[in-house]
């Protein structure tokens, strides 16, 4: 078998085997396939597409080219939630205590944030003391004690998506449908769960930029995940204004802790409930979605989900104080009010721009050896919808450093738009794709 001809075949359109795409696959991993025509085969499936059948070939070859993980060793369904990336995604820090409290175990591998995204892992690490470098041993101990555990993914996670990846990010073809899903759910697979519950982003803020694409998206990562025997399901949703109020890592875990009180942003908790509802569901703990969303409000109504969160915390090395006091958190010492310009209605924000304007103030990296602050980031108080008077804040910046506050408020302004007329605020739940 020849590279050169597995690229002829896919530039003509032609339809990869199995045998193919094990040959670029291992070939590409063990290095004695050159970046250039593993390149050009990316550039390839960009243009012209893979099936069903070939995306999954590729994302379980992709998975299997590191470790799978064996989660046997934890009790009851495992579920995971995927998000494709967005700014003020914070719903993982609250679903995972909420589903956990309902028997559910969260064994969760997480990554950190990348471009104007933000991850998981840096937003926990923001709790004084929290470690996501958990042994084997501590991470399953600490699932079946307590029913959760967050750590950052393993090297050889899909070891193969991890080169591909990086190759993607400079050949111009992180936006194919098929290249994506088969990143994200080789990592899925690999990860170990049962049940797969994936939230696909649709906006500004978001790899799809529409919501037929992030539809045809979703479904290909269902068919993978079902194709793989784990039973998936897809929830799109709005990534057009940021996710809450909160963008920032300190700043986020305060927004997820308030939530856990039952004092969460609206928005944001439509998005958290849909799709814990589907973890739920999806776990056999309730007969319906309808009955899952009841069972997960009793745990914030309880004070259930906002214990068990203290608990995980605790027993991840974090002090547990911030979740009763979130004035411990040591935020950025210069606060900057951002006022709006004229009167009107804020007619779109570009959730990406504001994922640029946080991390200019340190809350994310510029190059991968940037230490992230993790006090800065911005409160955003005013979104799509809202009326606004001149001079009423509709941001709000926490930094460290005064150089960055200016390049950071400029952005900002960038990424509002305003109109003299009323604007609808967008919807924040477009499809289900089962
Ligand atoms: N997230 C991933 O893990 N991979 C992609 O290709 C895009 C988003």
């Amino acid at each position: 078998m020849r590279m050169y001809d597995i690229i002829d075949k896919k530039r003509l359109g032609g339809k990869l085997t199995k045998e193919e795409i094990a040959f670029f696959v291992d070939g590409y991993t063990g290095g004695s396939i050159p970046d250039y025509q593993a390149s050009a085969l990316l550039m390839a499936i960009a243009i012209n597409g893979m099936d069903v059948e070939e995306t999954t070939e590729l994302t379980l070859l992709m998975a299997k080219s590191g470790d799978m993980l064996d989660l046997s060793e934890i009790k009851g369904v495992n579920v995971d939630k995927h998000s494709s990336g967005g700014v003020g995604d914070k719903t993982t820090l609250i679903i995972a205590p909420m589903v956990a409290t309902l028997g559910i175990p969260v064994a969760k591998m997480s990554g950190r944030g990348l471009g104007h995204t933000g991850g998981t892992i840096d937003k926990l690490e923001a709790i004084p003391g929290f470690n996501t470098a958990l042994s084997k041993e501590t991470f399953f101990n600490n699932v079946n004690t307590i029913g959760v555990a967050v750590a950052g993914q393993t090297a050889n996670l899909a070891p193969a998506d991890k080169k591909l990846y990086a190759l993607r990010d400079v050949t111009a073809t992180v936006s194919s449908i098929p290249l994506i899903a088969a990143s994200i759910m080789s990592k899925k697979l690999a990860a170990g769960a049962d049940v797969i519950v994936l939230d696909v982003k649709a906006g500004s803020g978001a790899f799809m930029k529409t919501v037929d694409s992030a539809r045809e998206l979703a479904r290909r990562m269902v068919d993978i995940g079902n194709n793989a025997g784990r039973k998936t399901f897809a929830v799109i949703t709005d990534m057009n204004d940021p996710l809450g109020t909160a963008v920032g890592n300190a700043l986020e875990v305060i927004e997820a802790v308030e939530a856990l009180k039952g004092k969460g942003d609206e928005k944001l908790m439509e998005v958290v409930y849909t799709l814990a509802s589907y973890m739920v569901f999806g776990a056999g703990k309730a007969a319906s979605v309808e009955d899952a969303r009841k069972m997960l409000e009793e745990t914030i109504t309880s004070g259930k989900a906002l214990e068990r969160f203290a608990q995980f915390v605790k027993a991840q090395g974090g002090d547990d104080a911030v979740v009763y006091d979130t004035s411990l958190f040591k935020l950025g010492s210069i606060v900057t009010d951002v006022p709006a310009l004229e009167d009107g209605f804020v007619s779109g924000i570009r959730a990406d721009e504001v994922g640029i304007a946080s991390l200019i103030l340190g809350a994310g990296r510029e190059k991968k050896e940037d230490v992230i602050d993790p006090g800065v980031g911005i409160i955003v108080k005013k979104k799509t919808g809202d009326a606004v008077k001149k001079g009423e804040t509709i941001a709000t910046l926490y930094a460290n450093d005064p150089a960055k506050v200016k390049a950071a408020t400029e952005r900002l302004y960038g990424a509002y738009t305003f109109s003299k007329s009323h604007v609808d605020a967008p919807k924040m739940i477009y499809d289900i794709v089962e």
